[in-house]
């Protein structure tokens, strides 16, 4: 099947096909950057901007890396430094940088559906960096590529995801690709962050921590979301920490091969102890790692690229 998608906007409305063909194309270009030379010329002379208009350090750093990767010439801009702090708008500031000869976005935005808002009016691929409490494709994309590179086949494998699920974009992102590729998927924490409703994507919600981590062989921390939340949703961090925080005791009580994951960025001591977030048992920093392959697959892709030519690329 060849790929046809020239945005990426959502991981929702992927088919498991699509998400295997991101896969395979990631694990190609995981090869070359094991290679001496890292660089191939597949997106020479492409013109690529990271518009970054919320904060982040994973996401835009492994865009710029993957982009710089495939050859691509890469600009990015952040909030702070563009005219969006004089007044200027999302439509207008993604006009420009089209009038401006770029031949594909990647957008980080707090409102949910940028993304597919700049798709629909702009004629140059879109791809989705974080919208809002909305979708974090490409987190999920290298959230379950680090699993499958960890545990294989996900078909019936137990998958707890604890923390502020309300108002992440990387849990709903993992939803969607967890439950297309048929793992088990449970949320856990305080019923105001994980409310019941979240069954209807086809998940189990528990507010019970010890159930939730029993035999897990996954499981992910989320870091409270503080700048999506207008009421308190907990009495303290301190509370949140003593009744669902990942330590040391907590731990055991998963699969004895489990796997600890994390999209960052961490408050350590709050949703997870140091010495978990550090230990054997962490695959934090691989989940980085993997984020440039995963996104090299991803821009290769949306400007046509088929999966089975990466090993023609170079
Ligand atoms: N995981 C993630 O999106 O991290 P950043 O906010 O640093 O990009």
């Amino acid at each position: 099947m060849p790929w046809t998608r020239r945005h990426l906007l959502t991981i929702e409305e992927l088919s498991l096909a699509e998400i295997d063909q991101i896969h395979a194309t990631a694990a190609a270009f995981k090869k070359i950057l094991g290679r001496n030379v890292k660089k191939v010329p597949a997106l020479r002379g492409k013109t690529i901007v990271n518009l970054f208009l919320e904060p982040s350090t994973r996401t835009r750093m492994a865009f710029d890396m993957a982009a710089k990767r495939l050859s691509a010439d890469v600009i990015s801009l952040d909030g702070a430094s563009s005219s969006t702090t004089k007044g200027e708008t999302l439509r207008d500031t993604a006009q420009n940088i089209q009038a401006l000869n770029a031949d594909l976005i990647v957008l980080r935005h707090a409102a949910s559906g940028s993304p597919l808002y700049l798709s629909r009016i702009l004629n140059i691929p879109v791809v989705n960096a974080g919208d809002g409490a909305h979708e974090h494709p490409t987190q999920g994309l290298l959230d379950t590529f680090t699993m499958r590179e960890r545990l294989g086949d996900l078909r019936g494998r137990k998958v707890t995801i604890l923390g502020d699920i309300l108002f992440s974009r990387v849990a709903r992102s993992n939803i969607h690709a967890l439950t297309k590729m048929g793992a088990a998927v449970t949320l856990c924490g305080p019923s105001t962050l994980v409310p019941g409703w979240f069954t209807d994507l086809g998940v189990t919600v528990s507010h019970d921590l010890k159930s939730a981590l029993a035999d897990a062989e996954v499981v992910m921390l989320l870091r409270i979301q503080h700048e999506r939340q207008s009421a308190g949703h907990f009495p303290s961090l301190g509370e949140y920490t003593s009744m669902f925080g990942l330590n040391k005791t907590r731990a055991s009580w998963l699969h004895p091969k489990a796997i600890i994951m994390h999209p960052g960025p961490i408050n350590r001591g709050v949703e997870i102890d140091s010495d978990l977030a550090d230990g054997e048992r962490s695959v934090i920093l691989e989940q980085v790692t993997n984020g440039i392959a995963v996104r090299m697959a991803v821009l290769y892709l949306c400007f046509g690229g088929q999966p089975e030519s990466v090993a023609v690329v170079d």
